[in-house]
């Protein structure tokens, strides 16, 4: 399989290193970051473009834009792992409908473009024989949506709760363990770079809420914005709140949740009993489904992370190379 690769953050370098490593059959044929790009129909040399990268801060020339990439490069598949941006979701949404309207595949770990407009993208998908694939954009290697498109049809799933951003669940898991301030705990989270690019996105609980739209427009269909959902971050959460949740055998953990029954779609930190099953440390995300014939399963796994991420997006490409390989 063929496939060019737009942004070359750590999302975009971790599937470059992976492929290069485990060289799972996947050449890239075209590589773009936001000032840069390289097309090559034999595959590009990645060890010298993520050389290019470190050293100068660009993956290739600035004469070739993103644009270019995806309307010019031959690929079967195009991997939009560009920084989301979620007031319109843009560039990456025009990257995704040029390489749909070519007939090409999409895999993408950009929450924006899945958020804002899944039915337009999806729709366009389906008029020119496509695939738009985008387990990478929630619960990093948790294998969630294909659980829920595949393993679990025939199920009725009732609701889903879950851990969905890596970056408060460590804020919250160091606070709680070494007693540290919301401030440093954060200033970590960013160091390690779990964080978005805007950590505001993380801590005020918008990434968690842009995960819920997606999995409640994946799994009901229900047509859903960020607006539709009630949202309170971790900001205001202090370690004395956290002291106190402890003192009671309970922690403090952001919670995202979707019941449509009830109309219920919300993201909120939620004091949490010892030993329940959403209760991870760290970066770990989980969640939970809870369905009429299965019953209630949980899913722990890492939720960010450049190799993690890479891991959802390969698995995309590999599924699409398996099930759909003939893109034109
Ligand atoms: N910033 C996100 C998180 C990255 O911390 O979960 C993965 O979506």
């Amino acid at each position: 399989m063929r496939i060019a690769i737009l942004g070359f953050g750590s999302v975009g370098r971790g599937i470059a290193r992976v492929i290069q490593e485990k060289d799972p059959g996947i050449t890239v044929t075209g590589l773009a970051d936001s000032r840069s790009g390289i097309m090559d129909p034999e595959g590009i040399d990645l060890p010298a473009a993520l050389d290019r990268k470190e050293k100068k801060g660009l993956c290739g020339d600035r004469q070739v834009s993103p644009l270019n990439v995806v309307d010019g490069a031959e690929y079967d598949a195009l991997v939009e792992v560009s920084p989301t941006r979620i007031d319109d979701g843009e560039p990456a949404t025009t990257h995704i409908v040029h390489a749909l309207s070519r007939g090409k595949h999409v895999v993408t770990s950009n929450k924006g473009p899945i958020a804002l407009a899944h039915r337009r993208l999806h729709a366009l998908a389906v008029s020119h024989g496509v695939q738009l694939r985008y387990e990478a954009t929630v619960c990093g290697a948790i294998p969630v949506l294909h659980i829920l498109q595949h393993d679990l049809l025939g199920n009725q799933v009732q609701a889903l709760h879950g851990v969905m951003n890596g970056t408060c669940n460590f804020i919250l898991t160091r606070m709680e363990d070494e007693g540290l301030t919301y401030d440093q705990a954060l200033a970590e989270a960013r160091e390690m770079g779990y964080a978005e690019a805007d950590p505001t996105y993380d801590v005020k609980g918008i990434d968690a809420a842009l995960k819920l739209v997606i999995l409640a427009n994946t799994v009901w269909d229900l047509g859903v914005t960020l607006d539709d959902v009630e949202i309170t971050g971790i900001d205001l959460i202090t370690p004395e709140a956290i002291r106190l949740a402890c003192d009671r055998e309970t922690t403090i953990r952001l919670i995202a949740e979707a019941i449509p029954e009830k109309g219920l779609l919300r993201v909120s930190p939620r004091i949490i009993p010892q030993g329940h099953p959403l209760l991870v440390e760290g970066t770990l995300n989980a969640v939970t489904l809870h369905t009429d014939l299965a019953g209630e399963l949980t899913f722990i796994g890492k939720g960010a992370g450049s190799v993690e991420t890479a891991s959802a997006v390969i698995g995309d490409l590999l599924y699409l190379g398996e099930h759909h390989a003939g893109a034109h």
